[in-house]
């Protein structure tokens, strides 16, 4: 059975959704799914790549209303290793997209105190992109306010895959001793390492899937899912998703007290 949209405070203002926040129960890592750019494009009869280049403000809202309230890490998903199934012409142009991104947003990211770091199998990325990727995670790897993970070319099984090839070549050279591999210990081989797993997951445009993101990390994520599409998901949005993550209890397995005390 589908949920009826909670329409209960489609009359508050973004103000009056922010002060309903509790600053004590802020996610410290938001994951998203950025999905419906095609969708919100086809709508409009515009090519899709106009849908990405919408999304884009989103992205932007978004980092703005992480860094404002202090949210310490953000993980977005912007291109999968399965998108590059997609026809030359549409990946051709979101590369195109994130190199401009990067070009023109590198000093408002600095402003904002956000380190850029790209995740993923990045080295396929076509050199213009790929050199805009290493150059922006230069330029902003002292910063600290916020971390900006940009998931891209990236799949989660591969990741655990390379994680544990690593590993593997760590063990074979006498470096790591196989007993003292934990989770702990392999997650620290992981592209997110040193991060808290994501408190909440949105994903955007109706899908109710993965798709591949953040396997590992994503084991006790709140997930949050909305018709709304990429383009559309602005600060207002992401209110709303705030507001129905403060809602949920988080159990961790446990009984409902003992995780009240343990949990967040
Ligand atoms: C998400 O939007 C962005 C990328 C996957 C690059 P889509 O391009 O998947 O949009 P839809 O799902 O076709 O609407
Ligand atoms: C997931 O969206 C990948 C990104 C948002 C970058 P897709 O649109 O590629 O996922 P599927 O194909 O609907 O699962
Ligand atoms: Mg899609």
């Amino acid at each position: 059975m589908t949920k009826a949209p909670d329409t209960s405070r489609d009359h508050l203002s973004e103000d009056e959704l922010l002060a309903l926040l509790d600053p004590e129960l802020l996610p410290r890592h938001i994951a998203i799914i950025m999905d419906g750019n095609g969708r919100w494009a086809e709508l409009r009869r515009l090519p899709r790549i106009a849908g990405h280049a919408e999304g884009i403000k989103s992205v932007r809202e978004i980092i703005t209303l992480c860094r404002d309230l202090d949210i310490g890490a953000l993980t977005i998903y912007a291109f999968s290793q399965e998108n590059w199934k997609r026809p030359a012409n549409e990946i051709n142009a979101l590369m195109l997209l994130l190199e401009n991104y990067l070009q023109t947003e590198m000093n408002e990211l600095t402003r904002k105190g956000a380190r850029f770091r790209a995740i993923g199998r990045v080295d396929t990325l076509p050199s213009g992109a790929l050199s805009w990727v290493r150059r922006v995670e230069r330029e902003t790897a002292h910063l600290d306010k916020l971390m900006l993970n940009v998931a891209l070319s990236y799949g989660g099984r591969s990741e655990i895959v390379d994680a544990v090839r690593r590993l593997a070549e760590d063990v074979q050279a006498g470096r790591v001793q196989s007993e003292s591999i934990d989770e702990a210990f392999l997650e620290g081989y992981l592209s997110t390492h040193g991060l808290p797993d994501p408190d909440l997951l949105i994903r955007t445009s109706g899908e109710t899937r993965i798709s591949n993101f953040l396997l590992w990390q994503l084991a006790y994520t709140e997930m949050f899912f909305t018709p709304t599409l990429w383009p559309d998901f602005r600060r207002r949005e992401a209110l709303l998703a705030l507001l129905d993550y403060q809602k949920r209890e988080r159990r961790f397995g446990q009984v409902p007290d003992a995780a009240s005390q343990g949990g967040r």
